[in-house]
């Protein structure tokens, strides 16, 4: 029997190809294999074109042709936690600026896609919006399905993100749990990175 061939096969994905979305970009997620179902319902029902239209939240994707590979959706945020953070850095706050991941899905296809997403989200952030806004965290908050044992936390542990809460007890109340990606120590190299090719850029040639 011949094995018929994904159309994603050996296809790498790269944040390079990462594109922003908006609802008259036609994706229309037809053939959107995803392993959780109700994100492929999300896209193709038009929930996130609602989202973005009324400006709840930006929409990234990654395509290949007229298909969709993955997406992700970022908003405003704020990160509130028990306890003061952040004593040594002489800040006593318990809510902190942050952006967050609202939706994150990819095509269980494509290997790769998912953190593609994640990283290119996180370079958005430190190297665009960084510069204009105070932002220490990136939040998501990480889908755990107690009928089926489904935990996306591991995926974002992987990629340096910590819940905010490891006590909580399982399953969480609302079906999620909160995680955050502290941005500082990259905002820092950032900045230094640019810092250091402005004086290169502005000084006077000898
Ligand atoms: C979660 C999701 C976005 C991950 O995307 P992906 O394209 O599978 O991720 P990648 O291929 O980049 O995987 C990166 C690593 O994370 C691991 N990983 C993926 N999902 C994982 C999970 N649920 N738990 C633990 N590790 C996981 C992969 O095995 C891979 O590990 P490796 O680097 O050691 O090989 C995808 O599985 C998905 O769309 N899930 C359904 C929707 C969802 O749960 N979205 C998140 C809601 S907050």
């Amino acid at each position: 029997m011949v094995k018929k061939m994904s159309k994603f096969e050996g296809l790498t994905v790269s944040p390079s190809q990462v594109e922003l979305w908006n609802p008259e970009l036609p994706v229309s997620g037809q053939g959107f294999r995803c392993q959780r179902g109700e994100f492929v319902t999300y896209w193709k029902q038009g929930r996130i074109a609602r989202e973005v239209r009324s400006h709840l939240c930006r929409c990234w994707i990654l395509r290949y042709q007229e298909s969709l590979v993955g997406y992700f959706t970022l908003l405003a945020d704020k990160l509130t936690v028990q306890s003061p953070w952040l004593e040594t850095e002489q800040v006593q706050y318990r809510t902190f600026p942050a952006i967050k991941i609202g939706l994150l899905a990819t095509d269980k296809r494509v290997k790769g896609a998912g953190s593609c997403l994640v990283e290119w989200a996180i370079e958005y952030i430190v190297q665009t919006l960084s510069p204009v806004v105070g932002v220490r965290f990136l939040t998501v908050d990480a889908l755990y399905d107690p009928d089926t044992g489904y935990d996306s936390s591991g995926f974002y542990q992987k990629l340096g993100f910590r819940l905010v809460n490891p006590d909580e007890s399982l399953p969480p109340l609302h079906g999620y749990r909160t995680m955050y990606f502290d941005l500082k120590p990259l905002i820092d190299s950032w900045f230094s990175m640019i810092g250091a090719r402005d004086e290169v850029e502005g000084s006077e040639p000898s």
